[in-house]
């Protein structure tokens, strides 16, 4: 076999075998294929697409490309969750303790963030002491003695995809739906649960921009999941307005903690029950709406709380942070963004909210830059809020004082004001399964 040959069937748009498709990834994981033909496949892949049965075939080779977790020692069905990301996405550390709380094991392996924002991995580090690299044996304890872990993708996990996406990130090959899919799917494969729950966001803040554009992403995730016999559904939600009010580390940690605690703004709120639900669902804990009731009550009952809790304890966190919040690192300086003038706000755009964190130190400009776990931004003010000029719509927190300027000429342009007050618009889009 040759890859040229592939290259070319690919950019005639016809379609790729079972064994060409192994034959790129092997040759991608062992360094046998340059760069050049495999950059070159990735663009005719973009350009000509999949159909489901390639795409099926690309992911598993990508799961067969390193090591997968074996859960089995773990009773009971495992769930897991992913989301396509998202300024502000906070979900994991809520309804990872809330479904653990109703004895649904949850192991879940996170990232660091790409750019913008933080990933969860960074958000739980920034709990003094956490500690989110444990060993496959320290992982399963955990999971086992509590139900419930978060750790950063160890071993070899899918490394045709490191390779593949420090590729499509430079050829302009990011977005394309089977590429995406198998990206995210593999990793979730390999990751070992029976069960996947996908939270795809569409939005400004998102991958996908359009509706109908996360549909077919969450369509296609599904095919393969199910193609996997894994148990899968995918919730569309909005990333077109910031989900709760904080964004950057220890301000989503804290946030996260007030709506374990039943105090969180209703969005987040909303999002995680419903998403939790579906996960309860999956485990077979019952219908939907029975589901739904279970999942509120572990935040009614502070049983998803005392999880958290648990978990920070056993991944060597100081978990007194649940009960005083004030032990989060926090940031020496704050600044208040003001409205420049009256009306509705109509739009707070999520990517450019994002950059803004980024410029204060929450996120990474680069894949070298640390983290500044206390900086940030608050939210005063959401979308559809009324203003008056010069009152206050968001309180931006850094380090130094001279990183506010070039957030706020991010904010100039995030910030839209209207004498219109904007319809609302459903957070929770579609359901796919
Ligand atoms: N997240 C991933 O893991 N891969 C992609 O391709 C896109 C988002």
């Amino acid at each position: 076999m040759r890859m040229v040959d592939i290259i070319i069937k690919k950019k005639e748009g016809l379609k790729l075998s079972k064994e060409e498709i192994e034959f790129f990834i092997k040759g991608i994981t062992d360094g046998s294929i340059p760069d050049y033909q495999a950059s070159s496949l990735l663009m005719a892949i973009c350009l000509k697409g999949m159909d489901d049965e390639e795409t099926l075939n690309l992911t598993l080779a990508m799961v067969a490309s390193g090591e997968s977790i074996d859960l089995s020692q773990i009773p009971k069905i495992k769930v897991d969750k992913h989301s396509t990301g998202g300024v502000g996405d906070k979900t994991t550390m809520i309804l990872g303790p809330m479904v653990a709380a109703l004895g649904v094991p949850v192991a879940k392996m996170s990232g660091r963030g790409l750019g913008h924002t933080g990933g969860t991995i960074d958000k739980l580090e920034s709990i003094p002491g956490f500690n989110t690299e444990l060993s496959q044996e320290e992982f399963i304890k955990i999971v086992q003695d509590i139900g419930l872990a978060v750790a950063g993708q160890t071993g070899n996990l899918v490394p045709a995809d490191k390779k593949l996406y420090a590729l499509r990130d430079v050829t302009g090959t990011v977005d394309s739906i089977p590429l995406i899919s198998a990206s995210i799917m593999s990793k979730k494969l390999a990751a070992g649960s029976d069960a996947i729950v996908l939270d795809v966001k569409v939005g400004s803040g998102a991958f996908m921009k359009t509706t109908e554009d996360a549909r077919k992403l969450a369509k296609t995730m599904v095919k393969i999941g199910t193609g996997a016999k894994r148990k899968t559904v995918a919730v569309i939600t909005d990333m077109d307005r910031p989900l709760g009010k904080a964004i950057g580390n220890a301000l989503e940690v804290k946030e996260a903690i007030e709506v374990l605690s039943g105090h969180g703004p209703d969005d987040i709120t909303e999002v995680c029950i419903t998403l939790a639900a579906k996960m309860l669902e999956l485990a077979g804990m019952g219908d939907f709406k029975k589901c739904t009731g279970l999942a509120e009550r572990t935040i009614q009952d502070g049983s998803a709380l005392k999880k958290f809790e648990q978990m920070i304890k056993a991944q060597n966190g100081n978990e007194k942070v649940v009960d005083n919040p004030d032990l989060l690192p926090s940031a020496k300086y704050t600044f208040e963004y003001k409205a420049t003038s009256k009306g509705y706000i109509t739009a707070i755009i999520s990517d450019k909210l994002g950059v803004a964190s980024m410029l204060l130190g929450a996120g990474r400009a680069t894949k070298e830059s640390t983290i500044d776990p206390g900086a940030g931004i608050t939210l005063l003010k959401k979308p559809g809020d009324m203003v008056e000029k010069g009152e206050p719509v968001m309180i931006l927190h850094a380090n130094s004082q001279s990183l506010f300027e070039a957030s706020v000429n991010e904010l100039d342009k995030a910030v839209e004001i209207s004498g219109e007050k904007p319809s609302e618009t459903p957070l929770i889009i579609d359901i796919i399964q």
